[in-house]
């Protein structure tokens, strides 16, 4: 992991601030999540504080500060998915899941985040379930969608 960060910070040698977004989102894909050690090492990197770095990426809902859960679903709030509902189906989750997008269930099982685009507009909203698409998602399909989720894991 921290040879995965130390590679990505040489791609932006020069250090420049406004690469800040982009090095965040390369880490988060190449590590699942933007840990303390990355946020620490990104801020010595540009000259950044860490409060100011976890201040502007908190203000992404694409971030997340901790790895993912046993099963990560990703809803789409790109703006056709957002047009056919998707705060519906992000506020269902968060309350049939009582986590925050970006955030982990204690026990390590859930975790959903927050995505724009996946590609399939005429279809939303859409979901990604452990890469499974999801297409056309209503907020009443949600609890039974986790049931079934519950299920797969504690059986697993
Ligand atoms: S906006 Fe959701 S798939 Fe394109």
């Amino acid at each position: 992991m921290a040879e995965d960060i130390e590679k990505i910070l040489k791609k932006y040698k020069q250090g420049r601030r406004e690469d800040l977004i982009p090095l965040l989102q390369e880490i988060q894909s190449a590590t699942g999540y933007l840990s303390e050690e990355a946020i620490v090492k990104v801020g010595s990197h540009l000259g950044l504080s860490t409060t100011k770095i976890f201040g502007l990426a908190t203000f992404y809902d694409q971030f997340r500060f901790f790895p993912a859960g046993k099963i990560n679903i990703k809803i789409c709030n790109g703006t056709s998915c957002f047009m056919n509902g998707s705060q519906a189906i992000i506020e269902k989750f968060r309350e049939e899941l009582r986590i925050a997008p970006g955030q982990t269930a204690r026990n390590g099982n859930f975790s959903f985040d927050i995505v724009t685009c996946m590609g399939g507009c005429f279809h939303g909203p859409v979901i990604l379930v452990n890469g499974e698409y999801n297409i056309h998602v209503r907020p009443e399909q949600v609890p039974d969608l986790i049931k079934r989720l519950k299920y797969i894991i504690e059986n697993d």
